[in-house]
């Protein structure tokens, strides 16, 4: 088979290598991809927003499979265009990435459906907001209804914080379209865990459990950024926890957007909030989470293209999803200054080291190949992988793996994983 893979960071390296895998596939190509992706796939210089020009790729060199990484473009409806063009493609339709697309649309789902979530109001309107916020209880949380690159959502302390994350988000824009409309939430407290499932629109498979670290820096401090580690499984997602989210909300939102018609083919990422009340969903997304894919798709034993093959078909039912018994920490070398301002362009050194260790993964993200040498490109530069018997071997082995690789204003968070101290986990 020949497969293409739409995206360029650390989660469609992670699906790239998951797919080179597969014994079904003997081609990859990924669009545009990055250095590393590009040592195991032809990377294709075409932006992940050019859908015509992405499909007419697809036709013309015969792909038989496209896998979809990102949220812009499943939000903005590739997965519609490939269909129309009658290929084949992993991801859902524009009208159920609208899940994640848009949280209004996401909140007033789990309400219908009766699906755990904190309580909220959607404004269309600044003041109708600012009059709401007069009355409702402090802490609260500030969320624009569309996709802001993860940085969308605002948790205010005060009411005067509050009104001036109604002016960021919907009379400044600083999330440009996405703050036109915003849901306003009720604060929660609790563990935060990741849970990504594949679908068929019909049956939902869990994969393994995950949890991110998305503050810039040590101790949870600083900046909202993309994710700057995680760690699979959560020892905090117990057979309780599962119990729970497999009866309340993984079928229950499987079938809601069914009968929406909105049916969901692909990745749901169930982003939980484990609160005194029980599980509830704190947000969904329509792919894989980055870096979760990272520590997640390297312990699974199925071949990945083949479950994905099993969604688009509507027969996910027929297989059964088995990971690893062990554990994976993912930690993320950045460019200092990320997310904010940062230098790139500088050579990245000791990737070699990474070569045929079966247990460690460098997976790239924002890299790129300058006078044949591989160089730093983005904020999130690699994401440092380590697969152990436990969680707290695989965290030993990611952080004695960081230090194998170097470059200018390499920057990392000290404490990934640093919640595994707090469960009983060796
Ligand atoms: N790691 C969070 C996300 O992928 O959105």
């Amino acid at each position: 088979m020949k497969i293409l893979i739409v995206g360029s960071g650390g989660r469609e390296h992670a699906i790239a290598v998951s797919a080179a895998k597969s014994p079904k596939v003997d081609k990859i190509y990924c669009a545009p991809g990055n250095a590393g992706i590009g040592q195991i796939a032809q990377c294709v210089p075409i932006a992940a927003m050019e859908f015509e020009k992405l499909a007419a790729f697809a036709k013309e060199h015969a792909v038989d499979f496209t896998i979809i990484g990102m949220d812009d473009p499943l939000v903005g409806g590739i997965v519609d265009v490939f269909e129309q063009q009658g290929l084949k493609v992993f991801g859902p339709r524009k009208n159920a990435a609208v899940l994640e697309g848009s949280k209004a649309f996401s909140k007033d789902l789990m309400k219908k459906y009766n699906i755990p979530t904190a309580a909220y109001e959607t404004f269309d309107d600044p003041n109708a907001a600012l009059a709401y916020l007069k009355t409702a209880d402090m802490p609260i949380v500030l969320k624009a209804d569309g996709l802001a690159l993860g940085k969308g959502v605002l948790i205010c302390q005060t009411l005067e914080e509050a009104e001036k994350g109604v002016k960021t988000i919907m009379e400044e824009k600083k999330f440009g379209d996405a703050g036109a409309r915003m849901v306003v939430e009720q604060f929660m407290t609790g563990r935060e865990v990741s849970v990504l499932s594949f679908t068929d629109g019909k049956t939902i498979q869990i994969m393994s459990s995950a949890q991110d670290h998305k503050r810039a820096k040590d101790g949870d401090q600083g900046l909202n950024t993309g994710g700057m580690g995680t760690f699979s499984p959560s020892p905090f997602y117990t057979e309780e926890v599962d119990a729970f989210c497999r009866k309340h909300i993984y079928q229950a939102t499987v079938d809601a957007m069914a009968a929406e018609g909105r049916p969901f083919v692909g990745v749901i990422f169930f982003g939980l909030m484990l609160t005194e009340d029980g599980p509830k969903v704190l947000e969904y997304n329509a792919r894989f989470g980055d870096p979760e894919a990272q520590v997640v798709l390297p312990r699974m034993k199925n071949d990945m293209i083949e479950v994905m093959q099993a969604c688009v078909e509507g027969r996910l039912d027929e297989i059964e999803l088995e990971f690893e018994e062990n554990a994976a920490v993912c930690v993320v070398l950045a460019s200092d200054g990320y997310p904010i301002a940062y230098q790139k362009g500088y050579p990245i050194e000791g990737l070699d080291a990474f070569d045929n260790r079966e247990d460690y993964f460098c997976f790239h993200a924002g890299t790129a190949v300058k006078d044949g040498k591989i160089v730093t490109n983005g904020g999130r530069v690699l994401g440092i992988t380590a697969k152990g018997e436990d969680l707290v071997k695989a965290r030993q082995k990611a952080y004695e793996a960081v230090s194998w690789v170097n470059f200018e204003n390499k920057y990392m968070r000290h404490d990934i994983g640093k919640a595994i101290d707090d469960a009983d986990v060796s």
